[in-house]
């Protein structure tokens, strides 16, 4: 089944990935940072989904992309409060959360937003200048945050 779902998404997911639901316990540091991180994960397939949606011209399906992603990106602060350095290594990723005072996560966070709302409503208009600039600025919230809130080992 594993091998199934990899083939299908084209190998871009590792073997760890989606194999049980998280419990229903999100006291547990484990299920948080397994929440964020696979968050993360949706959040990259659907860039990889709306890069080829623009390559093949289909301007205005990426509005789904950029809705979804303004939806993740709405509910990750409260994900990224701790550390939560005993859960890492996370089986299956090589990056880590560095930790960030929460203003500070909530307005990367809100960049992602914004750009994601800005992607969704030029795909929408099919306004190829806007879309350009709502891809660019999802682009550079993601680099932005990663540079300053995200380690590898
Ligand atoms: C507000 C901050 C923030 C933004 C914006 C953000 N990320 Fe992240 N991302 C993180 C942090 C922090 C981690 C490390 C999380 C961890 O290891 O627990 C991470 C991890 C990841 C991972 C690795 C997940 C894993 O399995 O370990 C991927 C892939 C990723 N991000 C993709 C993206 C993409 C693509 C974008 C932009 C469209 C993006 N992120 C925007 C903060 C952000």
């Amino acid at each position: 089944m594993t091998g199934l779902i990899i083939i299908a998404t084209g190998g871009i997911l590792h073997a760890h990935f989606a194999q049980q639901v998280l419990k229903t316990d999100m006291t547990d540091a484990d299920q948080i940072v397994g929440t964020r991180k696979f968050l993360m994960q949706a959040v990259k397939v659907s860039m990889i989904d709306l890069s080829k949606k623009q390559k093949a011209g289909h301007i205005k399906d990426i509005s789904a992309n950029g809705t979804s992603i303004a939806a993740i990106a709405t509910v990750m602060p409260p994900l990224f409060k701790d550390r939560h350095p005993k859960s890492y290594p996370f089986k299956g990723s090589k990056s880590y959360f560095k930790g960030a005072a929460s203003a500070d996560f909530e307005s990367a966070s809100e960049k992602l937003r914004a750009a994601g709302m800005a992607t969704m409503q030029a795909a929408e208009k099919a306004d190829p200048t806007e879309l350009d600039s709502g891809i660019g600025a999802l682009k550079s919230s993601c680099g932005s945050c990663h540079a300053t809130f995200r380690g590898k080992y």
